[in-house]
């Protein structure tokens, strides 16, 4: 198994409109692997400009946000890049398509780092925070997953949010709830 960096990543289609989307990227020896399921903006968006945004992020309400309607995340321009970057961003790692394995299920685009910033610093690690996270995977995941794993899951999670969270992570965790109850309900 391959390094995955779980990070937002931001594409612009072919007009400059922005998109983001949460996206584990893989580690090469040489650079990162972006690897969309078909169908998706992001890989339209890749084909379109081929240039990508890694954003490495801590607030967790942007991971259960883009996953619940929530993506109008603010975003500022990054020197000579066509995408912009979250402004939320500890760092970041602009990624430049160098080549693509094409696949009826998942393309794999390889992408060299082109150049890197930092904007704020990394504060530590947090259980909630990984909470969320694991919560936000199985929440894009619903749809595959049967009802008892998902339950046991939410089940040890919860102890870290009770345990560990402040305001954004409790705010991060009832988006995606809600998304679950909605599932449990078959809405
Ligand atoms: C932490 C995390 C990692 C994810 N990694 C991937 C991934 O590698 N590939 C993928 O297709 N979807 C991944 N997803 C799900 C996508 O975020 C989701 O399907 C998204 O809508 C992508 O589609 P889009 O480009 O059309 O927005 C991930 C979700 C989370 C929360």
């Amino acid at each position: 198994m391959s390094y995955i960096r779980e990070t937002i990543v931001t594409t612009v289609d072919a007009k400059g409109v922005p998109h983001i989307a949460p996206l584990g990227i893989i580690a090469q020896a040489d650079g990162w692997v972006i690897a969309p399921f078909r169908p998706s903006k992001t890989l339209d968006n890749l084909t379109a400009v081929p240039f990508a945004i890694a954003n490495y992020t801590d607030d967790m309400r942007i991971f259960a946000g883009c996953l619940t309607g929530r993506k109008a995340w603010p975003l500022v321009p990054v020197e000579d890049c066509p995408v912009p970057r979250l402004q939320a961003a500890l760092s970041h790692s602009v990624l430049q398509v160098a080549s693509v394995a094409d696949d009826g299920v998942r393309p794999r685009y390889f992408c060299k780092v082109v150049a890197e910033g930092s904007h704020a610093a990394f504060t530590g690690l947090n259980r909630a925070r990984a909470a969320v996270l694991e919560l936000a995977i199985l929440v894009s995941r619903l749809h595959m997953l049967p009802a008892e794993k998902i339950d046991a899951e939410i089940a040890y999670l919860t102890i870290a949010i009770e345990k560990t969270a402040g305001a954004a992570e409790r705010e991060a965790w009832g988006w995606l709830m809600q998304r679950v109850e909605d599932h449990r309900n078959g809405v």
